[in-house]
């Protein structure tokens, strides 16, 4: 495809795109499951669509030309730095880039310790960002099995610690079948190996500290822990900002150093940046920034406690249905289903018909809550009641995560 001689009017094209948007998920409905995290807000999603229009073309590049995304940047930063008891850190784009980073740091780390090609000891539920990360940074990744609760194994790590061993991960939770992995054990065990650990908190970070504080039962899971090193949580999940926010933290700032990169030998003059990127949108910080200042510590206790209360009626509501069952006992607000004798992939197919957009595992059907589901609990429920009584054939569709390549 060629790129149009002559351009079109912003009439023209808006009402093209309006067209073509109604096929996409109504995520605004409860209809969709993950990709978006919705907090059913109106004044939240007004200030959003305000903050990132005004700071649509902001560059963060040089922050001192910005000197306000600086503040917001430094300020989003300081904030997470308390919530998780960090010692600094810094923003990023995404779970995936602030992954990125923490695995570059403990391969940069090792290698100053002389270990050539650094190990990085994960459980198989740890998000795919880690072999991303390990395939690009030429990290070796070594793989475990997860225990019979969907949880990692801390034995199995103690196994696998040797000379090359750069740092162990713990998900907190994972996304797959939403349990939180011992970090206890295994950052003790990182402490006792002195090597590096890093918890992955993309998906849980933002909500746990309010889960606790209504009384959930959640294990230790951040830098209160001895030994974890490195931590990552993203804001444009349950921080419910748009897309583009991340923060990667670190218990000491030698750590960070090495995340920092500098170049003077430019004729351009000296390139400075703290993270992959070099322009980075300006949106993003500001949204962030927008909006955890928006909610503050008594709006995320109110969404967590609707997200709450949607997930417990849907874990007994999808556990009352003949023939269901949720794979492992989650610990926060998302898991998977299953079935030892329903086609999950045919009650897919039926909930797609019925407008649902669920994602498919490898062993069933994964659920992300949002504050906005409590809204549509009992018409989902009556649903999938109905497509595993009563669905045809399965299309054939496959469990499928991420994009496809294009
Ligand atoms: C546990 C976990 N880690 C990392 C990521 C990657 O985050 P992102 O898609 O923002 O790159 C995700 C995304 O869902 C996740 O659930």
């Amino acid at each position: 495809m060629r790129i149009p001689r002559t351009g079109r009017s912003a009439d023209e094209l808006l009402a093209e795109i309006g067209e073509l948007r109604k096929g996409d998920i109504d995520w605004r409905h409860g209809r969709a499951f993950s990709l978006v995290y919705n907090a059913d807000d109106p004044e939240l999603d007004e200030l959003l669509h305000t903050v990132g229009a005004m700071f649509l073309h902001e560059n963060a590049l040089n922050p001192f030309r910005y000197r306000t995304l600086l503040k917001m940047e430094t300020e989003v930063i300081d904030m997470a730095v308390g919530l998780f008891g960090a010692g600094c850190g810094s923003m990023s784009s995404g779970g995936t880039e602030s992954i990125f980073l923490a695995v570059q740091t403990a391969r940069d780390h090792a290698r100053s310790r002389g270990i050539e090609r650094p190990q990085l000891v994960c459980a198989d539920t740890a998000h795919p960002a880690f072999a991303k990360a390990c395939h690009y940074l030429d990290v070796e990744m070594v793989r475990l099995g997860h225990g019979p609760d969907g949880r990692a194994v801390p034995e199995r790590y103690a196994a696998a610690i040797g000379d090359r061993t750069a740092v162990l991960v713990a998900s907190s939770p994972c996304y797959p079948f939403g349990v939180i992995d011992p970090v206890h054990d295994i950052a003790g065990l990182a402490a006792e190996h002195d090597v590096l650990c890093h918890v992955d908190a993309c998906l849980g970070g933002w909500i746990l500290p309010w889960w606790e504080r209504l009384g959930q039962k959640v294990p230790p899971w951040d830098f209160r822990v001895p030994g974890v090193t490195s931590l990552s949580a993203d804001i444009h999940k349950y921080g419910y900002t748009f897309k583009g926010a991340s923060v990667v933290l670190y218990r000491d700032r030698d750590l960070l150093q090495r995340q920092v990169f500098m170049y003077d030998s430019w004729p351009g003059g000296l390139y400075a940046s703290s993270s992959s990127a070099g322009t980075r949108s300006g949106a993003p910080i500001a949204g962030a920034w927008s909006a955890i200042n928006h909610l503050g510590e008594e709006g995320y206790l109110r969404l967590t406690s609707r997200v709450l209360d949607a997930t417990t009626r849907l874990r007994s509501g999808v556990t009352a249905i003949d023939g269901l069952r949720i794979t492992f006992d989650p610990d926060l607000s998302l898991f998977e289903f299953g079935s030892d004798t329903v086609d999950m992939n045919a009650v897919c197919d039926a909930m797609d018909n019925r407008g649902w957009n669920l994602d498919r595992q490898q062993g069933g059907l994964h659920l992300m809550v949002s504050p906005g589901h409590d809204r549509v609990v009992d018409e989902f429920l009556g649903d999938l009641a109905a497509a595993a009584a009563r669905h045809g054939e399965a299309r054939g569709g496959g469990h499928v995560y991420g994009g496809v390549v294009i």
